[in-house]
C-alpha cells in the first residue's frame, strides 16, 4: 500500500497512513523520512507494536538517547534502556513508573540546554486518561515567518541561555540546584534564529521560557524581548492539538517545533512510551540569503 499524508494544519504535521511501524521496509522509511522533513510532526494512527519493534523503527532515525535527568521519575522501559517511560502510574512501592505524572508540560523543545541536543523524539500511547494530557506543537520556522522584520533583524543577532535547572514539570533535574535567576543558572546558549541542519531551514529555537536569558541584555530587556518572541511562538495559527488515541505514534523534529502538554485528572491514568534521538548538530546561527 503506497504512503499516503494528509495535512493537520496549513501550517505544519501531517497524519500519515499506509505504514506499519512494526515491519516498515527502507523504502517507506525514505518516503515518511520525506514527509517527516516537510511537515515536522508526523501521527500514526493505530500501530501495533511490541517495545522491540519501537525501539527498532526508532533506530532508523539514528543513534537513540538515553532518558534525560529527570528530577522525578526518571524510569526506563524494563529491558530497554534507550525507551523513557512517561508515565503517573506507580509501583507497588509508590515509586513512579516514569516522568512528568499527571500535570501540564509546559512549552519546550526537548534537552536544548544541550550543547548537540536531540533532533528528533517520539512518543507511543500506551494508555490513556478519558479527558486532558492533549500534547500540543508549535512550528518555528512558521512562528519565525510570521514576525515582522525589525524583530527577525534584531533577534537574529542575538542568543538565548538554554536553562538546565528545570524539567517542563518544574521539577528540579538531577544534580542541579534550584535557581530561579535567569542571568545566573547553568544554561548553554544558543542563536535565537538557527538552520534546521538538514533542510536548512531558518527556525526560532527557543527551549523553554522559564529562567531563558539573552546574554548582553538587562533582565528587564531580555524578559520583556523574550515575552515578545514567546508571544509569535505560542500563537495559535503556529500551533497544533493532537489529541490522543490508543497506538498513536507521534514523531517530531527537536530542531523545529516545540510541545507541551495538558494536565489530566489524577485518578486516571496516562503511559506513553518515547524515544529520543541523538543530535548530532550544535545549533547554528542562520544567515539571511542577503547577508551572505
Ligand atoms: C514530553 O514532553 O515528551 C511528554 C509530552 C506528553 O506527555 O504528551
Amino acid at each position: 500500500m503506497p504512503i499516503a499524508s494528509f495535512p493537520i494544519t496549513p501550517v505544519f504535521g501531517a497524519r500519515v497512513e499506509g505504514v506499519s511501524l512494526s515491519d516498515i521496509t527502507a523504502g517507506e522509511f525514505e518516503q515518511l523520512y520525506a514527509i517527516w522533513q516537510k511537515h515536522h510532526v508526523l501521527v500514526l494512527r493505530k500501530q501495533e507494536l511490541t517495545n522491540p519493534q519501537f525501539e527498532r523503527f526508532s533506530a532508523m532515525l539514528g543513534e537513540l538517547d538515553p532518558p534525560p535527568n529527570q528530577g522525578a521519575g526518571r524510569k526506563s522501559v524494563p529491558g530497554h534502556p534507550n525507551l523513557y517511560v512517561v508515565s503517573n502510574r506507580k509501583d507497588g512501592a509508590g515509586v513512579p513508573i516514569g516522568a512528568l505524572g499527571d500535570g501540564e508540560a509546559q512549552w519546550h523543545t526537548d534537552m536544548s540546554y544541550l550543547e548537540r541536543p536531540p533532533f528528533a523524539s517520539m512518543l507511543w500511547s500506551i494508555e490513556l486518561p478519558e479527558t486532558g494530557g492533549d500534547t500540543f506543537f508549535a512550528c518555528m520556522p512558521a512562528a519565525l515567518r510570521s514576525m515582522p522584520r525589525q524583530l527577525v533583524e534584531r533577534i537574529e543577532r542575538l542568543s538565548i541561555k538554554h536553562d538546565g535547572t528545570y524539567d517542563s514539570g518544574g521539577n528540579v533535574r538531577k544534580g542541579m540546584t534550584a535557581n530561579d535567576n535567569p542571568m545566573h543558572s547553568t544554561g548553554t546558549p544558543h542563536p535565537v534564529v538557527i538552520e534546521q541542519p538538514e533542510t536548512r531551514e531558518r527556525t526560532l529555537y527557543l527551549g523553554r521560557r522559564r529562567n531563558a536569558y539573552i546574554p548582553g541584555l538587562s533582565l528587564e530587556d531580555s524578559e520583556a524581548l523574550l515575552d515578545t518572541i514567546w508571544g509569535y511562538a505560542t500563537a495559535p495559527q503556529v500551533t497544533l492539538r493532537h489529541q490522543w488515541q490508543l497506538g498513536d505514534v507521534v514523531l517530531w523534529n527537536n530542531f523545529t517545533t516545540m510541545h507541551r502538554r495538558d494536565a489530566f485528572p489524577a485518578d486516571q491514568f496516562r503511559t506513553l512510551h518515547r524515544s529520543q534521538i541523538k543530535g548530532n548538530h550544535v545549533p547554528t546561527a542562520a544567515v539571511r540569503k542577503e547577508a551572505a
